[in-house]
């Protein structure tokens, strides 16, 4: 009985130590495989667990319904935990996958054997993120602006040229325009199809602010809007305090203090000036003769 156990004892240490050689071969799979990506500039990021080796990763991708894995050469035997896929990924309407494998730090190996791990599918045209655009706001007359979008570039290349958002997603492309009369809390939300577009029925003589954002009514609903652009208000009517720039200000201000320091100077002159004649008065007053 004592000997059964012994063996099926020495069996249990036998296999686990057999594992754990097999991973210190092998190398542990990585973990949170993540899609990072802006403006079409997408990478790939993933994470392994800590340990004494340092291993190196071959990044693999497929297009959806294309069985075909397609190594990328950029990303062939790297030991960083990240892979720069955006030459990669057409930004048109499609989904990929992408495969990470772990390679050994020593001795041959069967490449079917390495440990890999999967990454979500990420279709850029759907996916990629977009930043906040720049924007000018021009009046047209009392009541009306042009609000004149540029439309941001992305990291895809078409030939020599860089293309932008707009070349991308082509009439898929809105921008969202948000504003509001300076010192009012109502916003408005409109939506442009264009580029540039104008803003009407503004009050005449009012400051107005504008934001935009690029908008993509296709994507699914937290993908939508791209990132807030910094605001831009126009200029309303303004008084004369309003008028004066800065450096306006400033030097009226150096002006200012440079009289009060010229007045206070002249004070304290005159009276000690005064006190001095006064007490030569009183001394000779007192040194006279009765
Ligand atoms: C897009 O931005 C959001 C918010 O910052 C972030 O949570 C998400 O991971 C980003 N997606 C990609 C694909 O980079």
């Amino acid at each position: 009985m004592a000997s059964v156990k012994t063996v099926l004892f020495l069996g249990f240490c036998l296999s686990d130590w057999i594992v754990i050689t097999a991973e210190q071969n092998f190398g542990p799979k990585v973990e949170n495989v993540r899609w990072l990506s802006l403006d079409f500039k997408t990478i790939l990021t993933w994470s392994v667990q800590k340990s004494n080796n340092t291993y190196q990763y071959n990044v693999f991708f497929a297009e959806d319904e294309d069985p075909e894995w397609v190594e990328s050469e950029e990303c062939s035997q790297v030991s960083d935990l990240e892979c720069d896929l955006s030459n990669h990924l057409k930004p048109s309407d499609r989904t990929y996958t992408a495969d990470i494998q772990t390679i050994p730090d020593t001795g041959s190996y069967d490449p079917d054997e390495l440990p890999h791990t999967f990454s979500p599918p990420f279709n850029p045209y759907k996916d990629s993120n977009i930043s906040a655009v720049h924007f000018t706001v021009e009046a047209v007359d009392e009541t009306t602006v042009t609000v004149n979008i540029k439309d941001t570039l992305t990291s895809v290349h078409l030939g020599e040229k860089q293309l932008t958002i707009r070349d991308i997603f082509k009439k898929d492309l809105k921008y969202k325009i948000s504003y509001y009369k300076s010192g009012s809390t109502g916003k408005r939300d409109i939506l442009s199809d264009s580029s540039m577009a104008q803003v009407s029925g503004l009050d005449p003589g009012q400051s107005y602010c504008f934001m935009v954002a690029a908008y993509i009514p296709s994507r699914t609903k937290p993908l939508k809007q791209g990132a807030w652009s910094q605001q831009r208000c126009t200029e309303g009517y303004k008084n004369v305090l309003q008028e004066l720039s800065v450096g306006a200000w400033v030097g009226g201000i150096f002006i200012l203090l440079t009289v009060l320091i010229l007045i206070s100077t002249v004070t304290v002159l005159c009276y000690r000036r005064n006190k001095q004649r006064y007490e030569t008065t009183q001394t000779s007053q007192a040194s006279a003769p009765i």
